[in-house]
């Protein structure tokens, strides 16, 4: 569905910032992630999102593509960011189709609730392979573009860069393991580690002329994330606990990344920028499950999306 500038993108930035530009993005047809997406095309960017879904892949970047007249936008379907093979061809078409890629966003991710002991291995394992892996295999896939792309626009602070900016990534985290979350040890452990993936990309590519940054959204409305996350009937409730007194919008994530991929954030790197309203400060999301009580009854997580189904 066609948006409004103003429902993905504040009215600061300029049209055009981002003309003859590339950005790949995983996990492009989630709620966050589609919206950084048509922000960066709507200032001027040609993408390539993708996907496990092929359908809402594909039908995701045909509607981001309505954000501006003559936008190219490629859906890739059937992409899972647990296999490396899958994430180059669509990187690699990416570059061949559109020129090039010159921003990533690392941004698929994995994510239920549920406490630790009810929890299989494999249940660990599928979040930390496509939260993790899946972020090494986009670093990966895409990091020789990067580094042309960095190369063609490094800025040295002191004049306007005259094609713009290019070589930058972000990974979408969480603010979960800052303070600990009960039902989230699974997100917790990956979202630690993509931060720390982050933080060595900006480290051994920064002199390369690569930033690479995380933004750590808090509980943004109207999100699958949300909805998996916490109970409908509870969220009114919450949002009252955040400093900020309410849910974060996606349009505020879409603006932290145009602010990291744009001029305006040449010089940070290695950095985590959260956007949650203060959220994380207040120690913990407030979901629905009281805690310690919800842990010791040994119930299974109920009225969330992307509960367990039965195996009967
Ligand atoms: N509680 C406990 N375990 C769960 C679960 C839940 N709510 N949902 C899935 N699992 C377990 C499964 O039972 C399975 O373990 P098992 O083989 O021991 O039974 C394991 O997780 C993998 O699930 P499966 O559905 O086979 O794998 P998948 O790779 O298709 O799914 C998930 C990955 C589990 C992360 C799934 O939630 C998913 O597809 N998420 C993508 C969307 C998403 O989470 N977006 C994040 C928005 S914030």
């Amino acid at each position: 569905m066609p948006l409004e500038r103003y429902q993905y993108l504040s009215n600061v930035w300029r049209d055009g910032l981002f003309a003859n530009k590339v950005i790949f993005c995983t996990g492009g047809a989630g709620s966050i992630c589609s919206a950084q997406v048509r922000a960066m095309v709507h200032l001027g960017a040609n993408a390539c999102i993708v996907g496990r879904n092929v359908e809402k892949t594909e039908n995701m970047a045909k509607d981001i593509a309505t954000a501006r007249k003559g936008a190219k936008v490629i859906g890739i379907g059937a992409v899972d960011v647990r296999k490396p093979e899958l994430l180059q061809a669509a990187a690699d078409r990416c570059a061949k189709e559109l020129g090039s890629i010159d921003f990533v966003i690392a941004g698929a991710a994995g994510n239920f609730l549920a406490p630790m002991d009810q929890i299989s291995p494999n249940a660990m394992k599928s979040v930390i392979d496509i939260d993790v892996l899946g972020s090494y295999n986009t670093v990966k896939a895409t990091l020789p573009y990067l580094v042309e792309s960095a190369a063609k626009h490094r800025t040295d602070g002191h004049t306007p860069p005259p094609n713009g900016t290019g070589g930058r990534i972000i990974f979408v985290s969480a603010t979960l393991h800052y303070s600990g979350t009960p039902l989230q040890s699974h997100v917790s452990v990956a979202k630690a580690g993509v931060d720390a993936m982050a933080m060595s990309v900006a480290i051994e590519q920064g002199p390369k002329g690569i930033t690479s940054n995380i933004i750590a959204p808090g509980p943004i409305a109207d999100t699958e994330g949300v909805a998996r996350l916490s109970k409908q009937d509870h969220r009114e409730k919450s949002s009252k606990g955040i400093p900020s007194g309410r849910y974060g919008t996606v349009k505020e994530i879409a603006d932290a990344t145009v602010y990291l991929f744009s001029d305006a954030g040449n010089y940070v790197n290695g950095e985590t920028l959260v956007v949650d309203g203060g959220q994380w400060h207040t120690a913990g999301f407030a979901n629905g499950f009281a805690y310690p009580d919800f842990l010791i009854s040994g119930d299974v997580v109920t009225g969330v999306a992307g509960g367990k189904k039965s195996k009967l």
